[in-house]
């Protein structure tokens, strides 16, 4: 039966949480492959508004089965504030799994993102969560899997191994004073006695749910130009976030995913330093800001504003194949007169339509717009296609036969209800 998976197109925040909790609906399985909570999604259900970092958003639905699969990097502390903040909200975390190969995001991971970010001379601005050097141990062999961090004699060989290593980099090169190996086993092990009856052989669980037939969601975090492998290096961030991520990062047959969704917003936003085609540093950027709240779930940081990008978005197609687009945020869109797409770039006098791996030539490629007219009206009601004024079903029409890829999706508001389904996914 089917693996859905659903993926951010862009720089992140594209909606990835609101789209994945309204096709959460008609699944039984939702789960995460990479990132960690450096992912902020943000769900509204009844007016009340849910910021999740760690836990897939199928979590607001009672039964559903939630999955952090081995991809995730997970900071048990935040696990375990998170699995509290959702219990004080009367939602049950009962059917919340944890592989037990995900690796563990330590103290010293924390604290060496923030020093690394303050040495680096071209900084990324990192969300400081500890994503990076969490994924680094991870493909060093020096990390901590969840599986040692609920097993105490395991744990403690590991913390053996591995602490005094990055006590003398701390010491040596940041004059940090280092972390004790007794203190963090006490603090740690107390956060995983709060789940350690969760962690199990998630791509087991997976496929035993696949094998019974049911639907299964997997929920991408930040986005294709924040991958990994495929994005705008080194200003990404440390998993690959695009569709190749979800075989490795769930334990799961590539051949069973039968569909990916690209999350797009109707415009373009990027937190973080990096390339920006599109970006407007203007009032029509502030304007946009202003209307799609565009300010950071997780660290609070304005987001950089900027046009849709339809070179962005074919790469976004091509990488990830995707089947089918979910366009997030087209209400923000209301106010304006007229619109701008990005169509091609101009680098150097020469027309670009696809992407352009070079970050350097990328950062001199200038947007080739096409201009469409604006609708001017609220569209925050609209729950179906002919709801829509003609101009934003142009606008629509337009930007997926520029990508190269069917609509599936239109999400006018932050809400369920605000939300205009194409065709099922399920
Ligand atoms: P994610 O990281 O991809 O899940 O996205 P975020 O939650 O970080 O950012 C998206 C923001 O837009 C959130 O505040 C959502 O509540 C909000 N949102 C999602 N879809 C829509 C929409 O169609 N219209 C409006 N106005 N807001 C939306
Ligand atoms: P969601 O899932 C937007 C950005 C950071 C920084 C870069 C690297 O909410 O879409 P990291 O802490 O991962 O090492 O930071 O990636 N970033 C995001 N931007 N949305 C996200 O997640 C992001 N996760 C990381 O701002 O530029
Ligand atoms: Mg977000």
């Amino acid at each position: 039966m089917p693996i859905a998976a659903l993926v951010g197109t862009q720089w992140g925040d594209e909606g990835k949480g609101k789209i994945t909790d309204v096709i959460a609906a008609k699944a039984e399985v939702v789960a995460r492959y990479q990132g960690g909570n450096n992912a902020g999604h943000t769900v509204v259900v009844d007016n009340v508004t849910y910021k999740l970092h760690l836990i897939p958003s199928g979590i607001l639905y009672p039964g559903k089965i939630c999955v952090i699969g081995n991809g995730v990097v997970v900071d048990p502390k935040v696990l375990v504030e998170e699995m509290r903040y959702l219990h004080d909200r009367g939602i049950s975390t009962q059917n919340l799994f944890i592989s037990d190969k995900a690796h563990v995001i330590m103290p010293y991971h924390k604290v060496l993102d923030k020093l690394e970010e303050d040495a680096r001379r071209l900084k990324i601005g990192t969300t400081g969560r500890g994503i990076g050097p969490a994924y680094v141990d991870k493909y060093m062999r020096s990390g901590i899997r969840i599986g040692d961090l609920v097993n105490p004699t395991r744990f403690r060989s590991r913390l053996a191994d591995f602490l005094p290593m990055k006590n003398r980099i701390l010491r040596e090169i940041y004059g940090h004073p280092g972390f004790d190996p007794d203190q963090i086993f006490r603090e740690y092990s107390a956060y995983a006695q709060e789940f350690r009856d969760r962690v199990a052989d998630t791509s087991l669980l997976v496929d035993e749910a696949r094998r019974a037939g049911k639907n299964i969601l997997c929920e991408g975090a930040q986005g294709t130009f924040l991958d990994i492998d495929h994005g705008t290096y080194p200003f990404v961030t440390s998993s690959n976030s695009s569709a190749g991520g979800v075989a490795a990062g769930l334990g799961v047959g590539p051949n069973h995913i039968s569909s990916v969704i690209g999350v797009v917003k109707a415009y373009s936003t990027r937190v973080g330093e990096g390339p920006f085609p599109t970006e407007l540093k203007d009032a029509v950027g502030d304007l946009i800001r202003e209307r799609g709240r565009e300010y950071g779930t997780t660290t609070g940081r304005p987001r950089r504003c900027g046009w849709f990008d339809a070179v962005m978005i074919r790469y976004a197609v091509r990488i990830n194949g995707l089947t089918g687009l979910a366009v997030t945020l087209l209400d923000v869109l209301d106010a304006f007169e007229s619109i701008k797409v990005c169509v091609g770039y101009d680098y150097r006098g020469q027309r670009l339509d696809s992407f352009p791996t070079d970050l350097e030539i990328l950062q001199e490629c200038r947007p080739i717009f096409a201009e469409l007219p604006g609708w001017q009206r609220d569209i925050s009601g609209a729950t179906g296609w002919d709801d829509l004024p003609y101009q934003a079903q142009h606008y629509l029409n337009f930007i997926s036969e520029e990508v190269g890829c069917p609509l599936q999706m239109i999400s006018v508001g932050p809400r369920r209800d605000q939300t205009i389904v194409l065709s099922d996914v399920f």
